[in-house]
């Protein structure tokens, strides 16, 4: 079920919508104008798309949804559909793609947008599924923010002098008062039906039953991860599991990707073009669901379930009802949480105090992407909408959940029921975690 606004309300969702289509194009810009053509153009790893694939792409989805279906308009460029269907072609292969230039396509996604405006302004937020409460257009401006975080991604791998710049995250005021809090027992509301920005994957809202269980207050540490890395973590067999050990022997891993050591054994890392010491207090970031597993079971815990992690998120045990972030029900500010890449790194544990929950799990949201036990799957009565790709078909397919967003999250993907999927061998996404444990019988009785 969609919201659907007053007809008072139109005008200031019209504008809301807008604004946050104008904010997602601002950042695009500004990851794609921070490189010359050469570098729009070249694979920085066959992981990911040229940033100019990219680029278009954001443009093409926009005309699919918003200026064809939406609009009914004729298609400015129908014979690009399918270079930027992303099921057409694996990302190694875009490089080869007859693609749009960099100038065809920033002129491509300057005339789909003009297109788009007008669209809103003459769209009803009413009546048919697509449009209530503004979705598609919710539905796009979410879409670019997330390619606008692949493309960071991008940005990180590529190889050269630094062109992206941002001011340090806040230090750390509050450490938590203690490393790990009972999550209690019991029944929660996982998802939602109501949220306006929901994508299909959130909903239904459904009952869930968590048993009590420990979580840690904070992402687990570069500091800490070094000490896993020095116990002889990558070495010793027992502490992966079978399809772990396989991975990090294949994969040679032997510490977070973009991470070197110092003859002394010091560890320094390469952080969008920047050769720095490894901080000892953000949290560890670009490692895989396995080392962060092996690293779970080193220290005697494990990876949170998807449901557990959202139940500590946003379940309310006073008046029982599951919350929109851990914090509460207000928008995410720079106090909050460290999402909206106003930061180009995580902030140390202990920076987002008024972002913690009321239980005093810090950090849930923003900073790194949070690795789960859990395997992507659709919510009981899960309904693809408005299309399959979005969502049915990664289903059961052996993807990992993240929970949380990282620095490189727009805030609109902030709210605590939005769910992330990839393989678990990746690393070049911000991706960390957290780790919780079985309660104990005897312990907090
Ligand atoms: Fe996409």
């Amino acid at each position: 079920m969609t919201t659907e606004p007053a007809i008072g309300g139109e005008e200031t969702l019209r504008t809301a919508i807008a604004a946050e289509l104008g904010r997602a194009r601002h950042r695009s810009i500004a990851l794609t104008e921070s490189v010359d053509d050469s570098d729009l153009t070249r694979q920085h790893s066959p992981l990911m798309s040229p940033l100019v694939w990219d680029y278009a792409h954001i443009g093409n989805q926009e005309e699919l949804w918003l200026v064809r279906d939406v609009g009914g308009l004729v298609p400015l460029r129908s014979d690009i559909d399918e270079l930027y269907d992303a099921f057409q072609h694996a990302r190694a292969d875009r490089p080869a793609l007859p693609l749009l230039s960099p100038d065809e396509a920033r002129a491509y996604v300057r005339g789909v947008r003009e297109k788009a405006l007008d669209v809103l302004d003459r769209t009803r937020f009413r009546g048919r599924r697509l449009v209530a409460g503004g979705f598609a257009f919710h539905m796009i401006a979410q879409h670019e923010q997330q390619h606008a975080e692949t493309m960071l991604a991008t940005h990180q791998l590529r190889m050269g002098e630094p062109v992206l710049h941002a001011p340090a995250p806040p230090s750390a005021s509050a450490l938590p008062e203690t490393t790990e809090v009972l999550i209690p027992g019991g029944p929660f509301t996982m998802g939602t039906d109501t949220d306006p920005w929901a994508l299909d994957n959130e909903r239904p809202a459904h009952t869930v039953f968590v048993a009590p269980f420990l979580l840690d207050t904070t992402p687990v540490t570069n500091a800490a991860y070094a000490e896993f890395i020095e116990a002889g973590g990558y070495r010793r067999r027992e502490w992966w599991t079978e399809t772990g050990w396989a991975h990090r022997s294949r994969a040679e891993l032997r510490a977070p990707l973009f991470w070197e050591s110092d003859s002394d054994g010091s560890w320094w890392r390469r952080r969008f073009g920047v050769v720095e010491p490894v901080p000892a207090d953000e949290p560890v970031v670009h490692v895989c669901a396995h080392e962060a597993e092996a690293y779970a079971r080193w220290r005697g815990r494990r990876l949170p379930t998807e449901a557990e992690w959202e139940k500590a998120a946003r379940h309310d045990p006073i008046d029982g009802r599951s919350r929109r972030y851990p914090w509460g029900a207000a928008e995410p500010t720079a106090e909050h949480a460290n999402l909206g890449q106003r930061h180009l790194r995580p902030a140390p544990v202990g920076a987002y105090p008024r972002g913690a929950t009321p239980a005093g799990v810090h950090q849930l949201v923003g900073d790194v992407w949070e690795w789960t036990s859990s395997v992507f799957r659709g919510y009981p009565d899960f309904a693809a909408f408005p299309y399959r790709e979005y969502s049915e078909v990664f289903l059961d397919s052996g993807y990992r959940v993240l929970r949380g967003g990282s620095f490189g999250t727009d805030t609109s993907m902030g709210r605590a029921t939005f769910r992330n999927w990839d393989h678990p061998i990746r690393r070049q996404i911000f991706a960390g975690f957290r780790c919780a444990r079985d309660v104990s019988p005897g312990e907090w009785a």
